[in-house]
């Protein structure tokens, strides 16, 4: 049923974002995946207002679009793997009533991100779904990591594609909390380092910038210079036209982009019991340079 139909979307943002309209039955029952997975992979964000998924609900419609993560996979200190979610649901909340392994590493949240730089291939999308909302703040931006390369003059493209970066969960999280204790911050440096290029060869074809606050250092660089370049890489990739910036509204469901697009929340209210509901789809190609 509707599956030969082609989506009715429209642009949130130029170069950023579409809002999808489509069922709820539709989504759950993946009569449109396949263009679904395309326009989200063009488009880096979709929005779907009004389809209030519940937990099962969320669940099906992720497995229409990908291999869905069941469990955590980040470890204690004790070296157990974290409970990130129930079945696949995980609760993003920063309070640790609600989610009491993962909450407080959701303070990175607020600095522009990409999720699981710290796996050896990160999670492919995220779909997400407003439980409660804060009164104030807590709007989700997203920036469009495809469009920041093209636009970067040839030479440094050319340039940017024989680096490295190595990603550290502290570079991440120590600029969210700079008054961390010593035990915190062993905690985040016991996560292990991980170089990426710079700049990715999707299999697609197209390419994007690795960026992330978890970007550490450029690899065969001077701390200095490499500093510098990721600052400025962020300022440019961060840039109005490249962004999106989501009002929640409940009922809402996004997809974001995990591999072409970062994403952070501005600041709300720590005591509103902001809290969504989030499925992970893993990933499906590592990051690779040009061959
Ligand atoms: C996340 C995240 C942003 C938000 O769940 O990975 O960055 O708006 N969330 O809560
Ligand atoms: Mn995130």
């Amino acid at each position: 049923m509707g599956g030969k139909l082609s989506l009715i979307a429209s642009e949130l943002s130029p170069r950023m974002g579409s809002d999808v309209k489509i069922s709820k039955a539709d989504l759950v029952g993946g009569a449109h995946a396949k263009e679904i997975r395309a326009l989200l992979d063009q488009r880096g964000v979709l929005l779907f207002r009004g389809i209030a998924p519940e937990d099962r609900e969320l669940r099906a419609i992720a497995r229409t679009l990908g291999d869905l993560r069941i469990g955590g996979v980040k470890r204690g200190a004790d070296g157990k793997v974290l409970n990130e979610g129930e079945e696949g649901v995980l609760k993003v909340s920063l309070d640790e009533k609600v989610n009491p392994d993962y909450a407080r590493f959701l303070i990175g949240n607020h600095l522009w991100h990409m999720d699981g730089t710290y796996e050896e291939i990160p999670p492919l999308a995220t779909l997400f779904t407003p439980f409660k909302l804060s009164k104030t703040g807590g709007d989700t931006m997203f920036a469009n990591t495809y469009a920041a390369f093209e636009d970067l003059p040839g030479e440094e493209k050319a340039a940017f594609e024989k680096l490295n970066v190595v990603h550290m969960m502290q570079a991440g999280l120590f600029p969210a909390k700079r008054n961390c204790t010593v035990e915190e911050f062993a905690v985040w440096a016991s996560y292990p380092p991980r170089s990426y290029p710079l700049v990715w060869h999707h299999r697609s074809g197209r390419k994007s910038l690795v960026l992330s606050t978890s970007a550490a250092y450029v690899e065969d660089m001077h701390p200095a210079e490499s500093h510098d370049l990721l600052q400025r890489l962020i300022a440019h990739a961060t840039q109005d036209k490249y962004v999106y910036r989501h009002k929640w509204q409940m009922g809402d469901l996004v997809m974001w982009d995990n591999t072409g697009a970062m994403h952070r929340v501005l600041p709300f209210d720590r005591e509103s019991g902001r809290e969504f509901h989030r499925c992970t789809l893993n990933g499906e190609e590592p990051i690779t340079a040009a061959a």
